[in-house]
């Protein structure tokens, strides 16, 4: 079937660009959200004619879909919310994000049993609604650029359905290796990988992440990969957006912020540690805690003279395993205050609401960030903060960030597990000649905007349309 009218470009992704809420008078309000793929799909204009095919998430969006209310632009699909709950939580972040960033504590997880086939049953039905979406809403011949862990069977289920598309898909985290890709079921394993080869082209942010999955499909696939369609493994590595960070980042309400955390900060003299993460497994925020700790330890000459801003903003909190870590980092970082704290000095300070003006402040007063995350598709934080950086910003980055491969020359590198070495480097990082660190940075921003979100999508769809 062949949509007589349909769009000549769609994206698809689990989270969409606008989501809704019900008010307490029963309104509904909608809100649009940012991030790389909204500003890089704005690099086609409004009269492209794209369509963004996204899940209903919560009830605000459901309410939304049921009462048929929907932005220009955007199918929002109104899936069973059991069906949501096991293919998002069960099977997309609690065992695909898993195993890409190798997050299991091998000896007790993974278990998959009958509850899990259960889920991965609802992952296909997940993926179905979004492949049937998409096929109905297209147009003869149109590019569908589908993204992430969350969708990877559509790209085989809607090639079924609508040969004449051309379809990509887009992978924004790690890929795992063979041997640890292969903890998933045979079966299941190669369900994965034959439907991400159902499109043209897939899409990583490094070679690292290309190259592992070309591994996998020969290890899992054999022969059965090479006689497959022929499918182009591309490495599209997203920078960030100088002109929007440079905008946003010099407006009133962050000169509020940079005013208020001086504030908590004390001292003018005091030099500022950054980090800004959601509260995910895979950023590694207790080991950054853990070597801030051994930094005041081994060195007191640091006492007083430095604070270590933390920002750990509430992520996937319906998985226990997030709630739980999100209560080992206010532990951690109490801890410390009491061991080391005085009247006039504390050492960590954290916060824990999301407020993105009060990241660019402390992307601005930052001396030192710390980026160091166990695995990290990209990581665009290590990227933003050069940018906006105002006096120059020493950047520790962990080797396992896709972020790596772009600015690892001018950052100090760090083994994300050695706490050791992530102390010494952030010493090391405190340490570096002003004139040093304002030349990095300069050097880093450069490296970061190199593909900006609008030049990274268009290079996608030039890619898929060529
Ligand atoms: C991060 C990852 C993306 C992923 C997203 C999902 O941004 O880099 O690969 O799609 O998280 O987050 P969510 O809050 O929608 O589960």
């Amino acid at each position: 079937m062949v949509a007589s009218s349909g769009a000549p470009l769609l994206v698809a992704s689990n989270r969409g660009p606008v989501s809704y809420a019900v008010g307490d008078d029963g309104a509904l309000a909608a809100k649009r959200g940012g991030g790389g793929l909204v500003s890089g799909l704005s690099a086609v204009g409004p009269d492209a004619g794209a369509l963004w095919v996204c899940a209903a998430l919560g009830d605000g969006d459901r309410e939304a879909v049921r009462q048929g209310v929907a932005e220009p632009g955007v199918r929002m699909l109104g899936i069973d919310p059991d069906v949501f709950h096991d293919a998002y939580n069960g099977v997309a972040n609690s065992v695909l994000w898993f195993v890409h960033h190798m997050l299991y504590d091998i000896p007790v997880s993974p278990v998959f049993d009958a509850g899990f086939r259960r889920q991965w049953a609802a992952y296909e039905t997940y993926n179905r609604t979004f492949a049937d979406a998409l096929a109905e809403g297209a147009d003869e011949g149109a590019a569908v650029l589908v993204q992430d862990y969350h969708l990877c069977l559509v790209p085989g289920m809607l090639r079924e359905a609508r040969p004449d598309l051309r379809i990509s898909h887009f992978t924004h985290t790690p890929w795992a290796p063979p041997d640890y890709f292969r903890l998933l079921p045979d079966d299941i394993a190669a369900a994965l990988l034959r439907g991400l080869l159902g499109a043209d082209r897939v899409g990583f942010h490094t070679r690292r992440w290309a190259d592992a999955f070309v591994a996998c499909c020969r290890d899992v696939l054999g022969e059965d990969a090479e006689r497959a369609r022929t499918t182009q493994v591309d490495v599209h590595a997203l920078g960030a957006d100088a002109g929007f960070l440079h905008e946003r980042s010099r407006r009133p309400d962050v000169a509020e912020r940079m005013a208020a955390l001086r504030e908590q900060i004390g001292g003018t003299d005091r030099a500022v540690v950054a980090r800004v993460d959601r509260t995910e497994l895979s950023k590694n925020i207790v080991r950054g805690l853990l070597a801030y700790r051994r930094l005041l330890e081994r060195r007191p000459e640091w006492h007083g003279r430095v604070v270590k801003l933390a920002f750990a903003y509430p992520s996937r909190q319906d998985l226990a395993v997030y709630r739980d870590y999100t209560a080992e980092v206010r532990r951690l970082a109490a801890e410390i205050n009491e061991a080391y704290g005085t009247d006039g000095w504390q050492p960590v300070v954290l916060h824990v609401e999301d407020d993105f003006a009060r990241s660019l402040a402390a992307y601005r007063l930052a001396d030192v960030a710390l980026v160091n995350p166990l695995r990290d598709g990209m990581n665009l934080v290590a990227k933003e903060i050069p940018v906006v950086s105002d006096d120059g910003c020493a950047l520790v980055l962990s080797r396992e960030a896709g972020a790596y491969a772009d600015l690892g020359e001018d950052a100090l590198v760090v083994h994300p597990y050695d706490v050791e070495a992530t102390a010494d480097a952030l010493h090391a990082a405190l340490s570096m000649p002003r004139d040093e660190r304002a030349r990095r940075t300069k050097r880093l921003a450069a490296a970061a905007t190199a593909l900006p979100p609008q030049a990274w999508f268009l290079a996608q769809l030039d890619a898929l349309r060529r």
